[in-house]
């Protein structure tokens, strides 16, 4: 990485961390993850895409670094990249807990440099890293691998329970390990991918992948909410990184003890029929959320976080947010049965020319799988609406453990 353009000697990477770089190596552990990420995000909007000042570098959306070591994993309140990718994969049967070890030590060190905007160890492709446009790479374990580690696993890590909307597809289901590789250049999270699967293949083969996208950064102002590929505005109510809800929500207490600062992702694809959801008129699509199409804002509101109200009648006496709506359905009455999801559009190469094969990688994260998210998605099983629509078709629920400190590796409370 170079210094700023003008030779100023200072360069962006100093500028994302502050006083953190410059204070040295353990500055950004003692900052907090969370803190640190934010302070990078502020700065790299700020200065960067989108951002009203007039300082901004040409490339500053490529430069953003995010830190890797921390409290908890980057990745979860990172405020969402352009691209991502999920990988699965599954443990050899020979993998033990000292090869699971040696394993998740190699991973983390590459993932620690790379996210840095430095090659990893052997890397064939150094140039590729020069790039590191807040890459994050989140691990995330699945029963298997805790089962591998001779641990305890909480008790809400394994498969979720079926559901009638279910038409599961084995090819997009489970894993040992997942790699969430997220970044604001695809040829970033490639070339991470890459970097990562090169030193995993001696331990592990690939189960999966599945690749999801956003606006690209900076063709948006900061912080709106995206739109998946029905158009709809979705992320509306979601828990505030950063705050002592989101936090309550989403980190782990420690049960186990190995898991405490950590949490827990399900990520589940859901195909999303566009060509039936272009049969139906705008009214019907709202009236299927019970949201605004343009703005978001609930049926009986104007703006998008507008408190909606499921009591408001329309003229014939009906509720203007219906009862099958999936607002309406998702929302929970208790007020820790909630989740932070964090999902990606996909659109794959449709296998004929009249289908398109696009949906939603939903990836939600908290604390309790069984508490949280499974009430939610068993009322959404009932009845929604946009069922009509939406088919899950694959499913995966992972243990997303803390953070580590430079010198560490993810997995280290675990094995
Ligand atoms: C392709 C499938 C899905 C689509 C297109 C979709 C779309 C949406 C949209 C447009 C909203 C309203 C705006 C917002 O607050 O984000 C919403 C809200 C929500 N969705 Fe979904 N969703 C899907 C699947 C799911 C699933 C599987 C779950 C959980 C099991 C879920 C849980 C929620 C929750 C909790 C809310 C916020 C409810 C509230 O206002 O309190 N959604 N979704």
């Amino acid at each position: 990485m170079t210094g700023e353009p003008g030779g100023s000697g200072f360069s962006r990477r100093h500028l994302l961390f502050g006083g953190a770089a410059a204070a040295g190596a353990g500055a950004a552990a003692a900052l907090g993850a969370s803190a640190a990420i934010r302070a990078g995000v502020d700065a790299a909007g700020a200065s960067g895409a989108g951002g009203a000042g007039g300082t901004a570098s040409p490339t500053a959306v490529g430069e953003a670094i995010l830190p890797f070591h921390g409290v908890h994993q980057a990745g979860v309140e990172t405020p969402p990249q352009a691209h991502a990718l999920f990988i699965a994969l599954d443990l050899l049967p020979e993998v033990d807990a000292p090869a699971l070890r040696r394993m998740l030590r190699v991973l983390s060190d590459d993932a620690a440099r790379v996210t840095q905007g430095r090659p990893p160890l052997a890397d064939t492709e150094p140039e590729l890293a020069e790039v590191p446009a807040r890459l994050t790479v989140t691990f995330g374990f699945g029963p298997g691998l805790v089962a591998r580690a001779g641990a305890e696993a909480p008790s809400w890590l394994r498969p979720l329970p079926p559901f009638g909307i279910d038409r599961l597809d084995p090819r997009w289901n489970d894993g040992d390990l997942l790699l969430q590789i997220g970044a604001d250049d695809a040829v970033t999270v490639s070339h991470a991918a890459r970097m990562l699967l090169k030193d995993a293949r001696s331990f592990a083969t690939i189960r999966w992948t599945q690749r999801g996208f956003r606006r690209a950064a900076g063709s948006e102002p900061e912080g709106r909410t995206m739109r998946n590929l029905f158009g709809q505005l979705d992320g509306t109510v979601n828990p505030k990184p950063g705050t002592p809800d989101f936090d309550e929500l989403v980190w782990s207490g420690g049960e186990p003890a190995w898991m405490a600062g950590g949490t827990s992702m399900v990520l589940r694809r859901i195909a999303m029929d566009l060509d039936g959801w272009d049969r139906v008129d705008r009214p019907g699509r709202e009236a299927s959320v019970g949201r605004k199409l343009a703005s978001g804002a609930p049926l009986t509101g104007e703006r998008e976080h507008d408190e909606p109200d499921f009591e408001a009648l329309g003229p014939v006496g009906f509720p203007v947010i219906p009862d099958f709506s999936h607002l309406r359905r998702s929302r929970s009455e208790e007020p820790g049965e909630r989740i932070y999801r964090r999902g990606y559009n996909y659109d794959e190469a449709p296998a004929s020319a009249s289908v398109s094969d696009a949906g939603l990688l939903f990836a939600s994260f908290q604390a309790d799988v069984d508490r949280q998210f499974v009430p939610i998605q068993r009322r959404l099983d009932e009845l929604d609406l946009l069922n009509e629509w939406t088919t899950p078709v694959g499913s995966a629920v992972f243990a997303i453990p803390p953070g580590c400190a430079e010198g560490g590796y993810i997995g280290d409370t675990l094995v």
